[in-house]
């Protein structure tokens, strides 16, 4: 049987994420349902760029499913000193089970994967960040049940995070209108595929109307640093405030992968107040590696 990866939200069937959504709130609500499905396993993560909740999410959850894993940095490794990446692929993947990647070029995970005898999870890349999707739409579904149909505004940044929610409003059927600043469009052709699910507004008062979930992200992320008080004066009018959200629906839900800069991209207001859904969010990153991982192996 053909590996499965996941490197974006498109490599899964929709019955499939549906499927891994439902196991991850399963799995949160009963603590009976962990047998020992990863016992002997083991998942390397290649991490080139800083994490804290994807990497003691999938520390976590190998712990907890009876397998084990390891944390190799960019440095620590002999990719650090050049080694090839299909070289250093071959030999990994006949060692373990699964293999998590943080990295920037997003061709890096695909050329990895193409050499990789095991599945190959994209743990942020410049591009995706599809695992931290399937946590967003557990907590969707947990307060608000099905998120088909609903109205979804993201607000910012067009970059890795915004992409992965266009493929989410493919795969979970939402409609979803993006605010971003001129220059910081998601890629043409993403919102050509999707154009029947996305639109792209330049006001976020727009994107907002009548939202049932406002999402957002960091203004400069991990490889903008150096650009960002530029994008700082840039974003200032796509800031997730009090007033902005008054335009959602008055049940509407917050959510930020984290980490946040509070006085940035979200006030600190909006970040605690009771319809903020990200702590939520954020443990639902264990809950969905579980799932995903089990998913992978089965
Ligand atoms: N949201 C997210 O991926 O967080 P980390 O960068 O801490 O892993
Ligand atoms: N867009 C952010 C997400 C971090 C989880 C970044 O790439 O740094």
């Amino acid at each position: 049987m053909a590996i499965r990866h996941f490197l974006t939200l498109m490599d899964l069937e929709k019955d499939e994420l549906h499927a891994i959504v439902q196991r991850a709130i399963a799995l949160k609500n009963s603590p009976a349902l962990h047998t020992d499905s990863l016992k002997n396993k083991t998942l390397a993560m290649i991490f080139e760029k800083a994490s804290t909740r994807t990497r003691v999410a999938f520390e976590v959850a190998m712990n907890q499913l009876g397998g084990s894993s390891m944390f190799l940095s960019g440095n620590d490794t002999q990719l650090g000193r050049g080694e090839p990446l299909e070289d250093t692929a071959r030999v990994v993947s006949s060692m373990v089970d699964f293999v998590a990647i943080r990295t920037f070029e997003h061709s890096k995970l695909e050329l990895f994967a193409k050499h990789s005898r095991v599945p190959v999870i994209n743990s942020l890349s410049d591009d995706f960040h599809p695992c931290q999707l399937l946590a967003d739409m557990q907590t969707y579904f947990e307060y608000r049940g099905d998120i088909k149909g609903k109205s979804v505004a993201w607000v910012g940044d067009g970059h890795n995070m915004c992409q992965s929610y266009i493929n989410a409003a493919e795969q979970f059927d939402f409609e979803l209108a993006i605010a971003c600043p001129e220059g910081f469009e998601p890629d043409a052709w993403l919102l050509e595929r999707s154009k029947s699910r996305v639109r792209l507004v330049r006001d976020p008062k727009e994107a907002v109307k009548n939202a049932d979930l406002i999402a957002t992200d960091v203004w400069a992320s991990m490889g903008h640093e150096e650009e960002r008080a530029r994008r700082i004066r840039l974003f200032a009018a796509y800031q997730i405030n009090t007033e902005l959200l008054s335009l959602a629906k008055s049940d509407a839900l917050f959510m930020h992968c984290l980490p946040a800069h509070r006085g940035e991209e979200v006030t600190a207001e909006v970040l605690d107040a009771p319809g903020s859904v990200v702590w939520d969010e954020a443990e639902n990153r264990l809950h969905t590696k579980k799932a995903l991982l089990e998913f992978l192996c089965a």
